[in-house]
């Protein structure tokens, strides 16, 4: 018999004893430690990585974040890659008050510029840490420029129809993709929907990118199993805030 027979032959007993016996379950308690671990030491090898990279924003290593530093890798992406001036598609994946969907509607001058906002505006689907369910509602903010708009509901539930009225026209167009949804099913679920309208150049900006269990899950899941290759563009407050370009 082959190596690779005996192999195989080897790993489905291991498989069918464990199953049977249950005896990883003993360890069980351990299960969310293990996981923190697991997960924690994947983001700290990606973080190491790319640190030292000449971004257009990085502040790595800082000892106290700022979470209005954000601004600063806005300010940077948008003057980069001259968003105030040509024709964007900004589609925002959480929107609560609007904070930072305005921001980018003030900078992109553009007329032709669109900016969809995607949110439940009744608070989180499911608890994020301290947060629970519920959590960060907020009335669909006011704006007074017809350049934008809101779509109300579950990403889950409204943006498949949304692709499938405004798809074509985000074809060809700079699209910024702004995930600000904390969570890792949301933002899971926006990219892939999302995946079929990439095109090189797009530019995907991440809230909570260093999240282990969130963001950066989500991120790792959808690079690798649509094959999507990303590259950094910036990073804020020790990767809380990163950004990237589809290459
Ligand atoms: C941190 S807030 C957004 C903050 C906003 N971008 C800003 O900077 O001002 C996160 C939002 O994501 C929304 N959200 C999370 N998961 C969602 C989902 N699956 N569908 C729709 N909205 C979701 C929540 O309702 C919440 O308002």
């Amino acid at each position: 018999m082959s190596n690779k027979a005996d192999k195989l032959k080897l790993l489905k007993f291991v498989k069918d004893f464990l199953l049977a016996s249950r005896l990883l379950q003993l360890l069980q308690p351990f299960n969310r430690v293990f996981g923190f671990i697991y997960n924690f030491n994947l983001l700290t090898s990606w973080v190491h990585k790319h640190k030292s990279e000449k971004l257009l924003t990085n502040d790595f290593y800082r000892p106290v974040r700022n979470y209005d530093d954000r601004l600063k890798s806005f300010d940077a992406i948008a003057a980069h890659y001259k968003l105030n001036e040509i024709p964007v598609s900004y589609l925002e994946f959480g929107v609560a008050s609007g904070g930072s969907f305005k921001w980018w509607m003030n900078t992109c001058r553009n007329p032709e510029s669109r900016f969809y906002g995607f949110d439940t505006f009744e608070g989180l689907p499911e608890s994020w840490g301290v947060f629970t369910k519920g959590d960060m509602s907020a009335a669909i903010p006011e704006i007074n420029d017809n350049r934008g708009m809101f779509i109300k509901g579950i990403f889950q539930d409204t943006l498949n129809d949304f692709l499938q009225e405004y798809g074509s026209s985000l074809k060809g167009k700079q699209k910024l993709i702004h995930m600000d949804a904390d969570l890792f099913s949301a933002t899971l679920f926006a990219l892939s929907q999302l995946y079929p309208y990439l095109e090189k150049g797009d530019i995907i900006m991440f809230d909570e990118f260093n999240v282990y269990g969130h963001e950066f899950m989500a991120f790792r899941y959808f690079t690798e199993c649509f094959y999507v290759n990303l590259k950094l563009i910036s990073a804020q407050n020790n990767f809380y805030h990163a950004a990237f370009e589809v290459v």
